[in-house]
């Protein structure tokens, strides 16, 4: 009978078996929950032969390369490498303003740089890398076989499938069998933990697509902190497990407001809160006011370039998800 300790262990031993004795597996972590999860069967599979590795694409959430670094590296045992590539994709990014485009710039960086550092990871005994680790999930899979062209995409989704044709590695893809709940059962149980597991989806592009307009350091630098504070007061509610996904998005408007006696004439940040089963279609989370008034107070006092805070309240669809 098919049990998820079951999975693990027939998991496990086909890894191995597919690897071997002396080959070497690379994989991409995102700090999101598949790659994770995807990233710590590896791990229990052949140790130190596995490495992870984290792009820290300028566009990450506040001291998300720190904080992905120490679960992994520190909690899970996972031989993580960190690359700091901010600088590079920021350049790219400079004076984009189209979504479009800025999804095709950092998807095309991350595959990029990618590439370099799997190039600079040289096993101790010469060997090769010959395995890329994907967190591919069931869902996923039937996408690719039913996706019929762009007309069906409305959002060009971020995915690495590039990579494999560029560096002729062999796809491991551990999860391909599982649902998304399937996916946080077996993180639960390789001992990962419930905030990890249970964490909201992150766009590949990152904050990238919630700086809206051109996307630079300082643009970046107030939209994360917004966005920390946010998720922050979410959890301090005890909602964040109730929401499917949260996130602060920067405006490019400015807006004149008062502070103390001083007028001020600064931007927008506007936030969006939704509950969903599919993403394909959401609605607004009903936050109570006085949630609503302590985040805009919290946000305005304490992240220098805000002048304004306003709340989402239109569904998908209309609206999606993000606002770029
Ligand atoms: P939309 O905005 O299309 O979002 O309603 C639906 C879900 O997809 C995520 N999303 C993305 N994820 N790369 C990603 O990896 C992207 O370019 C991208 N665009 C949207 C969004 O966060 C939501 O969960």
């Amino acid at each position: 009978n098919w049990t998820m300790e079951n999975f693990i262990e027939k998991e496990i031993t086909r890894i191995r078996e597919l690897v071997g004795p002396t080959a070497e597996v690379i994989g991409a972590v995102s700090g999101g929950v598949d790659s994770t999860v995807a990233s710590k069967l590896m791990t229990e599979a052949i140790g130190d032969r596995f490495h992870a590795i984290l792009v820290d694409n300028g566009v990450l959430r506040l001291n998300e390369a720190a904080t992905v670094k120490k679960t992994l590296v520190d909690g899970l045992g996972i031989n993580l490498t960190v690359i700091d590539a901010s600088e590079e994709f920021l350049t790219k990014l400079k004076g984009v303003t189209d979504p479009e485009k800025k999804r095709k710039i950092i998807g095309n960086t991350f595959i990029h740089v990618f590439e370099r550092e799997a190039e600079n990871i040289k096993p101790k005994d010469g060997q090769e890398i010959q395995y890329l680790l994907q967190g591919t999930l069931y869902p996923d899979v039937i996408e690719s076989i039913s996706f019929k062209g762009p007309s069906q995409t409305i959002k060009t989704h971020h995915n690495v499938g590039g990579l494999l044709e560029d560096m002729k590695l062999k796809l491991i893809e551990p999860l391909r069998e599982l649902f998304k709940d399937e996916v946080r059962h077996l993180g639960e149980l390789l001992g990962i933990s419930h905030e990890l597991v249970w964490r909201h989806p992150f766009p590949g592009p990152g904050i990238a697509i919630r700086v809206l307009g051109e996307v630079t350091k300082s643009q970046v630098e107030i939209a994360r902190k917004a966005d920390y504070i946010y998720i922050e007061e979410i959890r301090k509610a005890g909602l964040y497990d109730k929401i499917s996904q949260a996130f602060a998005c920067l405006l490019p408007v400015k807006s004149v407001g008062v502070m103390g006696d001083q007028r001020t004439y600064e931007q927008v940040i506007a936030l969006r809160a939704i509950e969903t089963t599919d993403f394909m279609t959401a609605d607004w989370y009903p936050f109570e006011h006085s949630f609503l008034k302590n985040v805009a107070s919290r946000i305005v006092n304490e992240v220098d370039g805000v002048a304004r805070v306003t709340y989402d309240i239109t569904s998908k669809p209309p609206a999606t998800v993000e606002w770029e």
